[in-house]
Parts: C-alpha cells; sequence; structure tokens
C-alpha cells in the first residue's frame, strides 16, 4: 500500500496565529451582521475546512503525488521585438503549462523571488479554503525572497489556471494554464491548442495606470463599447494583445492535421480586455466553460470575459488559419497561426467572417446532463449589488469598496442563491472563488460557471451548494476594479 501523503499545513506556529489573527479582523464586520450573534466565521485552516480536503482525499484513493516548483521573478521578455521588463513565472510568459490529473495530490513549491509580497490563487479549483492564496483572507502574503507550498486535490476535471492574488501583479506578467485531466475519460480528440488570452502594457506598469485612473477626470473614451458587453467595453486601451505571449508581428503557431479533431482550450488571463474569439473558416463546438461540461453547441465564435474559460472543438481544415482573438470594443485583436498544411499565412489585421454574427455568451448554454446542479429551493438568498463609476474611479459591492466589507454568509450544507446586480455602466466578469456556481434557471439548466459577465443593468442570479467551508472572496475579474474594491466574501459560519 503507497504511504499516504501528508495532508498537513506546514504553516509555523507564528504564521498561524498571524492568520487566526488576520481572519478575527475581517470577520469583525461580519459579527455584527450576524443575527444570531452566535454565530462565528469558519476560519481557512479550521477542522471544517481540512474536513473537505479529507473528503477528497477518501474520493480519489489513487490519485498520486505530482510535484512542481514555480519560481516567480523580474524578467526581460522580448514581446515582438519589444524588450519588456515583466515579473514572471519560471522566466516564461503565459507561466508554464501545469498538467494533472483529477484527485492528484498536487504540491506546488512556490518560491517569491520579487520584490513584493505575492500568493498564487488556483482559479477554478474547488481548493481547501487554506491553499486558495487570497493574501490577508485565507494567508498571510508570501514575503519577497521566501517560499510556500501550496498543497491541493483539484477534484474536477477541465481547464483552469493561476495567477497572483496581489493586487495588480497579474499584468506584469504572473499568469499560467492549469489543465487537468480526467484519466477515467480518455481524450477523445486528436490535438489541443491551450489559448491564454492577455492585454499587455509596454513602458507602464499596471499600478501606474492604475494611479492614471484614480486620478484622471476624463470619461470613459468613446469608442471603447461593445454592444456585446452591454456599454463601456474598459477602462485601459492596451498597445498589445497577446496569444500564448505573443502579439500578432510575431504569432503563435499551432500544429495540426487535415480532418484531426482538435480541443481548443480558450483562457482569458487579461486584467482589462474581453475577447470575441473565433477560428477563420471554421465553425467552433463548445463543449465546456470553466471546466465544467455543457451540451454542445456550435458557434463561429465565443465572447470571453477576464477569468472565464470556453473549451471547443474543432475539425481541422487544410491549410493556414488565423486564430483572432478581437479586443472586444477596443479596435484591435491578438491573434495567432494554425497550420495544417502548405500556404501563406494570413495578415495579423484580417478580420474573419466568423467574427461577425453574435458571439455565444452563456445565455447560449445548457450545463450537461451529469454537471446539472439539482434544483432545489435556496435556504438563504444573498445580494451583491456592483456599483461604482469611471469618474470618480470606484468599485464596489453593496457601497463597501474592499477591504472594507459585510461578508455574506452561509452555513456549510446550504443552497445559497447568490445575487449579483450590476448598477454600473460597464459588464463586470464576476468570479467566485472555492465554488463551481449553476446559473441560476427554475429549469435546472444553467451551466456551472465560476466567473461569468454581468452586464449593464442585468441582474445575475447563481446557485451554489455550500459544501466548501472557509472564507472565500467573489471579485470583479478585472484587476484595476479588484483593485478599487470591487470584492466581498461569501463566509461560513458556524
Ligand atoms: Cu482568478 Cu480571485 O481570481
Ligand atoms: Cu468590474
Amino acid at each position: 500500500m503507497p504511504r499516504r501523503p501528508e495532508l498537513d499545513v506546514q504553516l509555523s506556529r507564528r504564521q498561524a496565529l498571524r492568520l487566526g489573527a488576520g481572519v478575527a479582523l475581517l470577520g469583525f464586520a461580519g459579527a455584527c451582521s450576524i443575527t444570531d450573534g452566535t454565530a462565528s466565521a469558519v476560519e481557512p485552516d479550521s477542522p471544517q475546512a481540512r474536513a473537505f480536503a479529507e473528503a477528497k482525499a477518501r474520493q480519489f484513493p489513487l490519485g498520486k503525488r505530482v510535484e512542481f516548483d514555480l519560481r516567480a521573478a523580474p524578467e526581460e521578455v522580448d514581446v515582438g521585438g519589444a524588450r519588456c521588463a515583466a515579473w514572471l513565472y519560471d522566466g516564461q510568459l503565459p507561466g508554464p503549462i501545469l498538467r494533472v490529473n483529477v484527485g492528484d495530490r498536487v504540491r506546488v513549491l512556490f518560491r517569491n523571488r520579487l520584490p513584493a509580497e505575492s500568493t498564487v490563487h488556483w482559479h477554478g479549483i474547488a481548493i481547501r479554503n487554506y491553499m486558495d492564496g487570497v493574501p490577508d483572507v485565507t494567508q498571510p502574503p508570501i514575503p519577497a525572497g521566501s517560499e510556500f507550498t501550496y498543497d491541493f486535490i483539484p477534484p474536477d476535471p477541465g481547464t483552469y489556471w493561476y495567477h497572483t492574488h496581489v493586487d495588480l501583479q497579474r499584468g506584469r506578467g504572473l499568469y499560467g494554464a492549469l489543465i487537468v485531466d480526467d484519466p477515467g475519460a480518455p481524450a477523445d480528440w486528436d490535438a489541443e491548442f491551450v489559448v491564454v488570452l492577455s492585454d499587455w502594457l509596454i513602458g507602464r506598469t499596471p499600478p501606474q495606470v492604475f494611479d492614471d485612473l484614480r486620478s484622471s477626470t476624463t470619461e470613459a473614451t468613446p469608442e471603447m463599447t461593445s454592444p456585446a458587453l452591454g456599454g463601456d467595453a474598459g477602462d485601459v486601451v492596451y498597445p498589445m494583445y497577446l496569444v500564448n505571449g505573443k502579439p500578432p508581428v510575431d504569432p503563435t503557431t499551432f500544429m495540426a492535421r487535415p480532418g484531426q479533431h482538435v480541443v481548443v482550450r480558450i483562457i482569458n488571463a487579461s486584467d482589462d480586455t474581453a475577447f470575441r474569439v473565433a477560428l477563420g473558416d471554421h465553425r467552433m463546438t463548445v463543449t465546456h466553460t470553466d471546466g465544467f461540461p455543457v451540451e454542445p453547441v456550435d458557434t463561429d465564435s465565443v465572447l470571453i470575459g477576464m477569468g472565464e474559460r470556453y473549451d471547443a472543438t474543432v475539425v481541422m481544415r487544410d491549410g493556414v488559419f488565423p486564430l483572432v482573438a478581437k479586443a472586444e470594443g477596443k479596435g484591435a485583436q491578438a491573434f495567432a497561426l494554425v497550420r495544417t498544411g502548405a500556404g501563406c499565412p494570413p495578415n495579423p489585421t484580417v478580420a474573419p467572417d466568423e467574427l461577425r454574427g453574435q458571439p455565444l455568451t452563456i445565455a447560449d448554454l445548457n450545463a450537461a446532463e451529469g454537471a446539472r446542479l439539482p434544483t432545489r429551493e435556496p435556504d438563504t438568498t444573498l445580494l451583491a449589488t456592483l456599483g461604482g463609476s469611471m469618474d470618480p474611479y470606484n468599485w464596489m459591492i453593496n457601497d463597501q469598496a474592499y477591504p472594507e466589507y459585510t461578508p455574506l454568509t452561509v452555513r456549510e450544507g446550504q443552497r445559497a442563491r447568490l445575487v449579483y446586480t450590476n448598477t454600473t455602466a460597464m459588464y463586470h466578469p464576476i468570479h467566485l472563488h472555492g465554488h463551481t456556481f449553476a446559473v441560476s434557471r427554475a429549469d435546472g439548466s444553467g451551466p456551472r460557471k465560476d466567473t461569468v459577465i454581468v452586464l449593464p443593468g442585468q441582474t445575475l442570479a447563481t446557485d451554489i451548494e455550500a459544501n466548501n467551508p472557509g472564507q472565500w472572496i467573489t471579485h470583479c475579474h478585472n484587476d484595476y476594479h479588484l483593485a478599487a474594491g470591487m470584492a466581498t466574501i461569501f463566509s461560513y459560519v458556524s
């Protein structure tokens, strides 16, 4: 019998105390809002939260131990001939693809060689709370020059990603794909393209852009609007949009053979850009979003907000084709080549016909049969009103700018309905940590998601099985909106 890997946390007593104090402090605002006066927040490394990890371990007795080293450091990176100062994982833009099987005991030794504190968040994974990488909520930030071992079991297969969760570091290059395979369901495709989309600054850092946004008195640029996004398309115009770290002038090339079935895993890792993605001369069949299966739908293009993922399968034709991710409403695009045969590469500014119609959104998707949340009356309904404006540059939830917040409280075992209402003129890709909710629909057909675009004026309800105790942040995945405070805590109490 192989020895069961240790699931214990490698926390020093001092760290544990500091974390405890942090949580108590953050929990204070919440204590006032809990009516029975006796409930207290379930801490990230409490027995209840650990029990979740232990149950996962029992569910996957054959999980192998998989270890990675991940080093974050300042590096110079060549982006289409421009030498850019960046912060990277393992010297790569994007970071290395981390690939594991569902149920594996994953240990990632994170070495922070940045000149700043950092953390790593495993976006979309129903992880145990203490490993979620949210500074001051689930762990103390990891100081410059030190290490931390992340230790978790990914319980669901699919397309995920990882990134720093410390303010405005992500846009410097700290993101990468995390793919969870299911060894019990062999791949039914011949080739795979992992497509990490990002927006890229040159000569400015995200904190400088944030300062400009906060001090500027100008209105949102009028040309940055998009009907598909229901209004403002973003706050920042970027000099470049990238596919796998490469700009249109020096594109990534994906290779396949004619007739092959290819799975395209699209991940939007950008800070402020939604993309409309199409493959020239092909239709795509969308099969998954945010890791979870949907009833397959054919489409020419998909609209993907920051933090979202879409998997699509494509049957390849013979030739060279443009994979275009239009920076929605921003008049520019990211571009890569897909080559299956001879031919001249298309121009990087090409606009394939497939981009013209309505892009696929969650409204077009139903959860696959096995992925549906059973319909159930919510035990509790929680409201998150998204507010704010460009001028002044303020973004908040329920009239509070994080780190000020009143937690949305839930008890383990409840079915929670978390309702996001967008009162602003801009879309917000809202993300909840630690859970894959269902977009709320009376018939239970709503797709499972961890990040969802909420359009201006829209109210979008999500249904959550509260089965992962701890303290979970929910926030806008626009990194500037998060930095301004558009976040709150989905807090388990007992
Ligand atoms: Cu992708 Cu809170 O993050
Ligand atoms: Cu936002």
